[in-house]
């Protein structure tokens, strides 16, 4: 039995145990801090000050420390592990926040208010002060819909069997809890709440009739702003203050990818970009400054575990990554628990490394004959979990395949590819461009975290006319209708 230790995260006021060894990635990923640079220390955007008790830096980290001139209370996040009781103060959360590395046009506003991210799976919130830009609170929960299913396609079938006004009451009551719980430990009033999400968590929120939504052509009856008072949604809040649920660009993608665009500042660049989400529903984004053009891609989520044999989230006890050690297959298991199953990080991993040993080949097929892979002790991998791969990653790069043919550019013309999702802190970039998910050179690839929050937390303190810009010159495709689609899916099914 592994030992205990306390770790207290300031300013969140919460205490924490966690296994003795736990990497603090781990801990902190789950309050909405960002690893931009994926824990190679050179963004030092993780660092963290230790108020309290012992956190070791060991000879790589205290030369990047000084890189970063860093003196000796500060610590890199990504570089450490719980050893022993300590208390820390997380520096993200008192920056103002940044988009592609430089400050957004932040202008203070008065009081504070509340960022939420309505994540299919997972509801995030956080309380910011409007004046300084920083956040002093995060609140975490689970989407109580989740009991409807993991995916939008069985949310939208429970909503079509009649169950549409439980979820609506389920997800304006959880939110609302998070929303009071930062508001009575700081003792504040807020005069702004905004809500982000996708197509579907926003018509489930706002009780728009979600039956259009499961036939073709998928047309929303409602895409825009919703807004609420305080006793509509039966929170207890004042009069004056605005509840919003930002609007969405087409009926599968939502405000959490409007916020992306926000986060990644691409509607303000004259080069291109392009935004990957691999969360539920697999959104892409490519565009530049004069025009945009997103899609949701068929991946599923796939990356979320769903459809994978012994998938699961990126929480404790996800094999969240795989390498190889002197020949060897060794596994990182988030929260350093023995492992019950794999993540969307883990999985990527997991076929790029059976891939490189050959024990698959180029269409999946396990070499062996046998129908599964150990990975570790009581986790595999079967030839169904690896067909469910490779049509997400088809659905993927195809879909960007298509976005660059809409714009006749390739890949040399775009500058940076986002990508979004919590369990993009765990991604190994190498893998993800040896299995052919994206395919571009990994300098060019930046992950974002959750790229849905950061953009909420910007349309706080933005008006509704820069909002509106991003609109005008976005628009939403389906891929399925480009002719050649089935194409270039097909040959996208290789593993390369
Ligand atoms: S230094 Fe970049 S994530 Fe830690």
């Amino acid at each position: 039995m592994l030992k205990k230790v306390q770790i207290s995260l300031q300013p969140l006021g919460k205490r924490i145990s966690v296994n003795q060894g736990t990497p603090l990635i781990d801990v902190l990923h789950e309050y909405g801090v960002e690893f931009p640079c994926g824990g190679k220390g050179t963004c030092g955007r993780c660092k963290v000050k230790l108020l309290q008790g012992k956190l070791q830096a060991d000879a790589v980290q205290q030369k990047k420390l000084k890189k970063l001139n860093l003196g000796k209370d500060w610590r890199l996040a990504c570089f450490c592990k719980a050893e022993s009781d300590f208390t820390i103060e997380i520096s993200q959360f008192e920056e103002i926040i940044l988009a592609d590395n430089s400050t957004f046009s932040f202008s203070p506003g008065e009081g504070f208010g509340i960022a939420v991210d309505v994540g299919t799976t997972t509801l995030v919130a956080q309380l910011l002060n409007l004046k300084t830009g920083h956040v002093l609170d995060a609140a975490t929960a689970l989407n109580p819909q989740v009991k409807f299913g993991g995916d939008l396609i069985s949310r939208i079938q429970s909503c079509l069997d009649g169950k549409q006004d439980e979820m609506q009451m389920l997800i304006r009551k959880k939110t609302g809890e998070m929303i009071q719980s930062l508001l009575e430990k700081h003792q504040v009033e807020i005069s702004k709440v905004v809500l982000v999400g996708n197509t579907v968590m926003h018509h489930i929120f706002s009780g728009l009739n979600v039956q259009s939504l499961s036939f073709y052509p998928f047309e929303s009856p409602d895409l825009g702003m919703q807004h609420f008072s305080g006793e509509q949604l039966k929170w207890k809040l004042p009069r004056e203050t605005t509840n919003r649920f930002y609007p969405s660009i087409g009926s599968f993608v939502g405000s959490d990818i409007l916020a992306g665009i926000a986060a990644t500042n691409m509607a303000e660049k004259e080069n291109f970009s392009i935004l990957i989400d691999l969360g539920t529903n697999g959104e892409i984004v490519l565009g530049n400054r004069e025009k945009i053009i997103c899609a949701s891609t068929a991946a599923g989520p796939a990356f979320e575990g769903a459809k994978i044999s012994q998938g699961m989230r990126a929480v404790t006890g996800a094999i969240s990554s795989v390498q190889v050690e002197s020949g060897k297959m060794k596994c990182h298991v988030i929260g350093n628990v023995p492992p019950k199953g794999l993540c969307g990080s883990g999985l990527i991993d997991a076929m790029a490394v059976l891939l490189q040993q050959e024990k698959i080949g180029m269409f999946g097929e396990i070499n062996s004959g046998e129908d599964k892979i150990k990975l570790a002790s009581g986790v595999f991998l079967t030839q169904k979990d690896i067909r469910e791969f490779q049509l997400a990653k088809a659905a993927i790069a195809a879909g960007l395949q298509i976005l660059l043919n809409t714009f006749k550019i390739t890949f040399n013309e775009v500058e940076n590819v986002f990508i979004a999702g919590g369990f993009g802190n765990f991604l190994n970039l190498r893998h993800v461009i040896q299995t052919g998910l994206i395919e571009t050179p990994e300098e060019k690839i930046i992950k974002m975290g959750n790229t849905a929050l950061i953009g909420a937390k910007m349309f706080l303190f933005e008006n509704d006319s820069s909002i509106q810009k991003i609109l005008e010159k976005t628009s939403h495709i389906n891929l399925e209708a480009n002719s050649d689609f089935q194409d270039i899916y097909v040959e996208k099914l290789m593993l390369t």
